[in-house]
Parts: structure tokens; C-alpha cells; sequence
């Protein structure tokens, strides 16, 4: 494995009733606290009223910034900033999933920035403080909570970026299990999809000698394949939707790619998929992840027949390494699709007419991916695999 230092700084608080354990961390932060949630979910099931009664307890001075959408928006990025230069906001917490979260990282950040946090997510400046948050989790997918990574669209210009810095790894996040049961079917579906993507993007890498690290991330998918199915059969289990929680975080958290860097080449064009047509996320990971395999087989057959046989239980007997790899991808998809993602862009009614300006997109940074560098014939080919 390449050398390597690990930093994670955000303190995970895991299971029922740890939601009382805002009265003990936020008076540590500040007085001031700006709560940020989403479209509405939080006040429909139950939670938002008890993030606020465990505030009022405290006497925190409370203001809120509701509205936050799914693929968080820049111009809500800006009203957060405002609120917390006008109020002096000293603390935010962010209430719910990984949209409200990047959201609330980007508003830290732009809180504590001169100028545009827009610089900051088109890497133009580095983010080198924020204001201190937390986060309250209530849908298991993007392992924001415990990451120091955000995802913002600017909607005037059609772009989608992810960013990150050391500074806005949250203070603390607060994963309650039971705060997940109202997820809906097809966001619980995403979320699993998310997870595994996570995991598949860290997964193929050249670097040699990384046994632990390969275990551990195909313990990961199976445990989602296990269990995936038992919760989308039973979504108010308590045991399933820990587990599945339990496994988004530590997807996405750092533990699983030490000693090597992942490729994250399907991110990209998923974001920039999404930056044209809103579509959520892990719908359009399901999609291209598939077809970003086939594309890559060549590039290292050992890691797709190893993932084929030690996850998905491929036999190899009388066949190649390619057709075992193959053999693998079509189960990956055949699962997804069991579960009921989608499996085509026309899924989501989309067609050839935008892809080449998705393309470009995907490459304002150059060409991408560290498991095989795409360049723009690379991205066609599987948005065109994808349709
Ligand atoms: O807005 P509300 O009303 O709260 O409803 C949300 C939203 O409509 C709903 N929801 C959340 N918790 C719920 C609930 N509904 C009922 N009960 C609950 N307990 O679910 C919908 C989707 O929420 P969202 O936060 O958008 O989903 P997710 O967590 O999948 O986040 C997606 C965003 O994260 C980015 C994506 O690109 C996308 O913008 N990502 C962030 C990453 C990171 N920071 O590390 C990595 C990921 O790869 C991803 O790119
Ligand atoms: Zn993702």
C-alpha cells in the first residue's frame, strides 16, 4: 500500500435515543445556532420537533433555514451564509441527509470566507475555516456525516461540483436509527445503491498489497446485499435500518481507503448528469456504474473477477477472467434492478440530445479517474452504454 495518514476528527454518536445527546454537545459550540433541514420530512415525522425541544432545553437562540432541496442548491448555500453574517450564528446544525449536510458544510464555510464560497467549490480558493456544526442523520447513503466532503449545484450555470476540506468534517453526528424509518422506499433503495457505489469506487485501484482493505470493503457490499433485501421487505426494522446506517457511514468515512486512493470516475459523470437533469444521485450511479465496469475491464481483469468471486459468489471453472468479471457486473446490475433502481438513462426520459455537453462537464478539470484516466471518447461511450 502507498503511505498514508489518517484524519477523522468527527465524533460518531450511533443508536436509539442519542438524540438527548444534543443537550451535552451543542452548548459546547455556541449559543447561536442555526438548525438547516430540508423540504419538510423532519416536521412530517416527528423529528424536528424534538431537535427543538432538546434545544429549547439549552437556551440556545434559534434560527432556521428550511428548504434545503435534494442536489442542494447555491443560491440556499447563500441564504445560509447570510443568515449566519447577519445573526452571528456561532453554530450549525444540519437535520437530516446528505443534501442538508452539504448544504450546511458549504454555509460553514462560506460563513467563515471572504468572498464566494462558489470559489471554493470550483477549487479556485481553499476553504480554510468554518463556522463549527453537527449533524443530526435521517437517511443512510452519502457518509457525509462523517466526511469532509459536499456536493453543490449551481442551477444558473448547470454544474454540479464536489469539494471538500479538513474544515468542515462535522464536530459530531448523531445516527439514531429510528430517525430513518420513514424513509421512503425509493430513497432507502438510493441509499443502498449510494453505499455500494462508495464502496465499488474504492474498490478498483492498482496499488498492490491492500488485503485488509479488500476485505473490508467486500465485507461492506455484502452485508448491504444481505441486507438490503430483508428491510425494502420490512422498512420499520429496526436491526435492518441500523445496519444499513451503520454501513453508509463507514463506506464513506476514509476506513476503507487507507494506503491507496479510489477512482471516483462515475461520480463525476453522475454529477454532471445530475447538474443537467436533477435526477437523484444514487438513480443515476445505478446506471452508469455498470456500464463504467464493462468500460474498464481491461484495465485490471484481476480486480472484477476478484470482486465477482469473493462478493457475488461467481464460479470460475472453465471460464476466463473476463467472462467471470462479466459474469460479476451482470449480477451487481441484476441486483440493483432486483431491488428496484433503475437501470437505463430512458428510465429517467433521457436522451442522447445533452450527453456530449455532459461530457465536456465531466471534464473542466481535465481528464479523470484514477483507475483508468477517461478523456471525452471515454465518457461518450458509456453515457451512450447508459441510454
Ligand atoms: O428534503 P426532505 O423533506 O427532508 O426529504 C428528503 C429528500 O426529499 C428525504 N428524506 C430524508 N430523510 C428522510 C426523508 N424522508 C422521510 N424520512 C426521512 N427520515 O429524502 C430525500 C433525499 O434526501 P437527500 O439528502 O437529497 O439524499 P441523500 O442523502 O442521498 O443526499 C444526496 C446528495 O448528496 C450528494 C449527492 O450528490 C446529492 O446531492 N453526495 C454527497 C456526498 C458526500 N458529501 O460525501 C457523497 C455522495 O456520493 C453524493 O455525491
Ligand atoms: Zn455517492
Amino acid at each position: 500500500m502507498e503511505n498514508f495518514t489518517f484524519y477523522n476528527p468527527t465524533q460518531l454518536i450511533f443508536g436509539k435515543g442519542q438524540m438527548q445527546q444534543l443537550t451535552k454537545e451543542v452548548p459546547k459550540y455556541g449559543q447561536k445556532v442555526l438548525v438547516v433541514y430540508g423540504g419538510g420530512s423532519i416536521k412530517r415525522n416527528g423529528i424536528y420537533d424534538k431537535v427543538m425541544s432538546y434545544l429549547k432545553d439549552i437556551d440556545t437562540e434559534i434560527f432556521e433555514l428550511s428548504g434545503v432541496e435534494p442536489n442542494p442548491r447555491l443560491t440556499t448555500v447563500h441564504k445560509g451564509v447570510d443568515i449566519c453574517k447577519n445573526e452571528g450564528i456561532e453554530f450549525l446544525l444540519a437535520v437530516g441527509g446528505g443534501s442538508v449536510i452539504d448544504c450546511t458544510k458549504a454555509i460553514a464555510a462560506g460563513a467563515r470566507l471572504d468572498g464566494d464560497i462558489w470559489e471554493v467549490i470550483t477549487r479556485k480558493k481553499a476553504a480554510v475555516d468554518a463556522l463549527p456544526f453537527g449533524t443530526v442523520l435521517t437517511l443512510a447513503a452519502t457518509g457525509s456525516e462523517m466526511n469532509a466532503g459536499s456536493v453543490i449545484t449551481n442551477w444558473e450555470t448547470n454544474e454540479k461540483y464536489g469539494w471538500g476540506s479538513p474544515a468542515v468534517f462535522p464536530k459530531f453526528s448523531i445516527l439514531d436509527p429510528e430517525n430513518t424509518f420513514t424513509v421512503p422506499r425509493d430513497q432507502t433503495i438510493y441509499g443502498i445503491v449510494d453505499m455500494m457505489t462508495h464502496v465499488l469506487e474504492q474498490y478498483f485501484h492498482h496499488i498492490e498489497n491492500t488485503p485488509l482493505q479488500d476485505r473490508m470493503c467486500e465485507s461492506v457490499l455484502q452485508t448491504v446485499i444481505e441486507t438490503a433485501p430483508l428491510l425494502l421487505n420490512d422498512l420499520e426494522n429496526y436491526n435492518h435500518r441500523e445496519t444499513i446506517l451503520y454501513n453508509g457511514t463507514i463506506a464513506l468515512n476514509g476506513m476503507l481507503s487507507m494506503g491507496y486512493r479510489g477512482d471516483w470516475a462515475t461520480h463525476n459523470i453522475e454529477h454532471a448528469v445530475s447538474a443537467v437533469y436533477d435526477i437523484p444521485h444514487a438513480g443515476g450511479l445505478a446506471i452508469l456504474f455498470p456500464n463504467w465496469m464493462k468500460h474498464n475491464l481491461a484495465a485490471n481483469v484481476g480486480r472484477f473477477k476478484q470482486l465477482a468471486t469473493r462478493v457475488f459468489d461467481v464460479e470460475t471453472e472453465g471460464k476466463t477472467d473476463k467472462e467471470v468479471a462479466l459474469e460479476g457486473i451482470e449480477k451487481l446490475s441484476a441486483f440493483w434492478s432486483s431491488l428496484g433502481a433503475p437501470s437505463t438513462l430512458a428510465d429517467y426520459d433521457i436522451d442522447d440530445k445533452n450527453l456530449e455537453s455532459i461530457a465536456d462537464k465531466t471534464l473542466v478539470y481535465g481528464e479523470f479517474g484514477n483507475f483508468n484516466k477517461l478523456n471525452k471518447k471515454d465518457v461518450m461511450s458509456i453515457l451512450n452504454a447508459s441510454l
